[in-house]
């Protein structure tokens, strides 16, 4: 198979995006667009991959890091422009160049190679990928002539009222002979509407001289959309949205509502898991078979064991065994680990910790930098305090011992396995294993004092 090489457009400012992130950075469920991009094309087997950035285009170079080259495109005068940046690292290859632009994050590695094995196939010098657009405004358009081969893309801007007509469009997105490419591109004038170096041009310049020019019309204009402003940033978003989670119901995962569900690409979900609107799972997270999740809830990088309910609550960075019950109402923040059968109820917060099997957080609760052991019991409204306003200490409550309800433990401080601590206590020194540990003010009755304090007061009115 010959080379294959790829060019990812991210160098424009993106303007109508009216935003301080760069255009190609904007998230799509969860991921920004130009990373997609990058790992759909890349599943075509490529020798190198080079990315156009601009000028301050740090946040690109660092979230793509190592999986591309870059090149920088100083001034942006257009798409043409952009590739030439590439020249200097992929001229005198022989082999096929896909260029692609950054803000085009649904297209498929399946498109991708279709379109690929087309170009080889028919041995053209460009290829170009195409789809028919309900509304295909804003797009360039594919001239075609009397036998039906192409001609040229003409822009939105350029166009004359027969050409708008055209519902074909360029979805920006070609395959090119990689030496006919750097050939061509030098002969692109920016002598148009836009005053700008148009990579599209190089279709009717290769036409021109006769080389052939071949269009991939996909089925799935769906795929195209390029992003130029939020209105398409949403339909980006709702599209692979819905493409996720239909692939997970085909997988036999229950989806109560999917136009209400959002879940993010990476995250892997195991067969008979039901999820319940408004619920977003997102990074590298694993839900794990016949688990509940949500309504309403989000859960990032964690993994989620099998029969385990999550219901109304915030899950991040954090492991939560099986047949676990957690919420409503309850955040699970970083590092936390949350064992098999254990309960972690409404409102209560956990972070940096881990809770034992079988043990109960049930009601109210802050648990943070803190070893809880096997089944124990932590009363409501229980503190962890763990922090002095400079460091943070850790807590570690040994098992089988229970914590009555609104009681202080004081980091660092350890309560030893099988032990009790009244309620209402302020623990501040260790509480041996098998105590039962009172740190409270001892309780004094004043027999009658109420109504003589009653009467004292009548008295002076
Ligand atoms: C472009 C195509 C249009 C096609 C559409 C598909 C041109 C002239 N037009 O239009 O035919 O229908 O995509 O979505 O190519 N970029 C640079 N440097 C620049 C300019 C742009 O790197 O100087 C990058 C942008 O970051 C973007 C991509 O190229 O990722 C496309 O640029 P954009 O301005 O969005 O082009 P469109 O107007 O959408
Ligand atoms: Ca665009």
């Amino acid at each position: 198979m010959s080379k294959r090489f790829a060019v990812i457009l991210a160098a424009g400012q993106g303007t109508r995006m009216k935003s301080k992130l760069y255009k190609v950075l904007h998230p799509v469920l969860g991921k920004p667009m130009v990373q997609h991009v990058l790992e759909q094309v890349k599943e075509v087997g490529l020798d190198e991959i080079v990315t156009v950035v601009g000028f301050g285009s740090d946040k690109v170079k660092e979230l793509l890091g190592e999986q591309t080259k870059f090149v920088i495109q100083e001034e942006q005068l257009g798409t043409g422009h952009a590739v030439i940046q590439a020249e200097e690292l992929l001229k005198d290859k022989k082999g096929t160049t896909i260029v692609v632009c950054g803000d085009t994050p649904l297209i498929t590695k399946e498109t991708f190679k279709n379109l690929c094995e087309h170009h080889e196939k028919e041995g053209a010098k460009a290829t170009i990928l195409t789809a028919q657009a309900p509304n295909p405004f804003g797009y360039g358009r594919v001239v075609r002539n009397d036998n039906n081969e192409v001609e040229r893309i003409v822009e939105q801007k350029d166009a004359n009222p027969n050409e708008l007509l055209i519902s074909e469009i360029n979805t920006g997105t070609y395959c090119f002979d990689n030496e006919a490419l750097f050939a061509a591109l030098k002969e692109v004038s920016n002598d148009n509407a836009q005053g700008e170096y148009y990579l599209p041009d190089v279709i009717e310049i290769l036409k021109n001289k006769s080389e052939k020019v071949t269009a991939f019309l996909t089925a799935n204009f769906d795929e195209t959309l390029g992003v130029n402003d939020r209105v398409a940033l949403a339909q980006a978003e709702k599209t692979m949205k819905l493409r996720i989670n239909e692939q997970h119901m085909r997988n036999g995962v229950t989806i109560i509502d999917p136009e209400n569900t959002y879940i993010s690409p990476e995250v892997l979900i195991e067969q008979d898991v039901i999820i319940y609107p408004g619920s977003i799972i997102s990074g590298d997270s694993i839900i794990k078979e016949n688990a509940i999740i949500g309504p309403n809830s989000e859960i990032k990088n964690c993994e989620v064991g099998k029969d385990t309910v999550i219901k109304q609550s915030v899950a991040t960075d954090s492991k939560i065994g099986e047949r676990v019950n957690v919420g409503p109402f309850a955040h699970i923040r970083p590092d936390a680990s949350i064992g098999d059968e254990a309960k972690v109820g409404n409102f209560v917060e956990i972070k940096k910790a881990s809770i034992g099997k079988s043990s109960k957080v049930s009601h109210l609760s802050y648990i943070g930098d803190a070893e809880v052991g096997n089944n124990v019991n932590i009363g409501c409204g229980t503190i962890t305090v763990n922090y002095d306003g400079k460091n943070k200490y850790l807590t570690t409550i040994e098992d089988d011992s229970f914590i009555g309800c609104n009681s202080n433990l004081i980091a660092p401080v350890k309560v030893g396995k099988g032990s009790y601590v009244a309620a209402g206590s302020t623990i501040t020194k260790d509480v041996p294993s098998d105590a039962l540990s009172v740190a409270r003010a001892r309780q004094t009755n004043k027999e009658g004092y109420a109504s003589r304090l009653k009467n004292k007061l009548k008295d002076k009115e």
